[in-house]
C-alpha cells in the first residue's frame, strides 16, 4: 500500500483538522494533520466534535475507497485493543467501549481522495455518555503513539478482507436498532448483518432494509 509514506503536520489550535488537511496537503496521500485543540471540530451528519486538550484530533489524506469508513473503524478499534481496551464498532464506525463512545471517524471525500478525520478521547471524556483511554486502561499512551498505532493498523487492513474484519468487531449485528436515515425517516428493527458493500441489513418485521447511511442507535443492552 502506497498511502502511508506519512508526513505528519502538527498544529496547536485550529478550527478543524479536516479543513487544514484539505488546504495544506491536498492530494498528498498519507499526509496527516494533527491538532492539540479544535475550535470547530465536526462529527458525522452535522454533529459537533468537542475537541479540548487531551484528545487525538487527526485528519489523514487517503485514497477514496468504498470500504474506507469501515476500514478506519477497524483500525482504530484494533489500536485501542492493543492497549487492552475492549473496543467495538457501532455501525458504521463509532468506536465504543461497553456502549460508551471513545472515538469517532468522519470521512469527507472529493473525487479520488478522502480526508479521514479521527477523534479519540485520551485523557478525558468530553460528553456524559462517552469514555476515554485513561478511564479504560492503566496502560499509558501518548497521542502520537496512538496516532502511529492507528496508521499502522490502517495499513494492515489493506491486506485482508475488510468486511470480514469489520463483522468480527461490529457490536451492531444482532441488536435491536433504530437508524435515522434522514429527518423523519427512521427504521427500527433487528440488525441482521453487514453486506459485502458494508451496508447495514435491518429487519423491521415486514422486510429487510439495506441501509447505506444513517445514525444508528442500539435500543437493547446487547447482553
Ligand atoms: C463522529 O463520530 O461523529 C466523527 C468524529 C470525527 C472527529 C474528528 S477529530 C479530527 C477531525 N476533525 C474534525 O473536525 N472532525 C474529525
Amino acid at each position: 500500500m502506497d498511502q502511508m509514506n506519512t508526513r505528519i503536520v502538527h498544529v496547536d489550535r485550529v478550527s478543524s483538522t479536516q479543513d487544514v488537511a484539505r488546504e495544506m496537503v491536498s492530494q498528498e496521500l498519507g499526509a496527516v494533520v494533527v491538532a492539540d485543540v479544535q475550535e470547530e471540530g465536526r462529527g458525522r451528519r452535522g454533529h459537533v466534535w468537542l475537541s479540548p486538550h487531551g484528545g487525538l484530533y487527526a485528519s489523514i489524506i487517503l485514497r477514496s475507497d468504498p470500504a474506507l469508513s469501515l476500514r478506519v473503524g477497524v483500525a482504530v478499534a484494533r489500536a485501542l485493543r492493543k492497549l487492552g481496551i475492549v473496543a467495538l464498532l457501532k455501525w458504521p464506525n463509532d468506536v465504543l467501549v461497553a456502549g460508551k463512545k471513545i472515538a469517532g471517524i468522519l470521512i469527507e471525500s472529493s473525487g479520488e481522495t478522502a480526508v479521514v478525520g479521527i477523534g479519540a478521547n485520551i485523557a478525558r471524556a468530553p460528553l456524559e455518555n462517552s469514555t476515554c483511554i485513561a478511564s479504560e486502561t492503566e496502560q499509558q499512551v501518548t497521542r502520537d503513539e496512538l496516532l502511529h498505532s492507528i496508521l499502522r493498523e490502517v495499513e494492515m487492513t489493506y491486506k485482508e478482507d475488510i468486511i470480514e474484519a469489520y463483522r468480527a468487531l461490529c457490536a451492531t449485528i444482532g441488536r435491536t436498532v433504530q437508524v435515522n436515515i434522514t429527518a423523519g425517516n427512521e427504521i427500527t428493527g433487528v440488525a441482521l448483518g453487514i453486506n459485502r458493500d458494508g451496508h447495514l441489513l435491518v429487519d423491521d418485521g415486514e422486510e429487510t432494509h439495506v441501509i447505506v447511511g444513517g445514525d444508528c442507535v442500539h435500543l437493547d443492552t446487547g447482553v
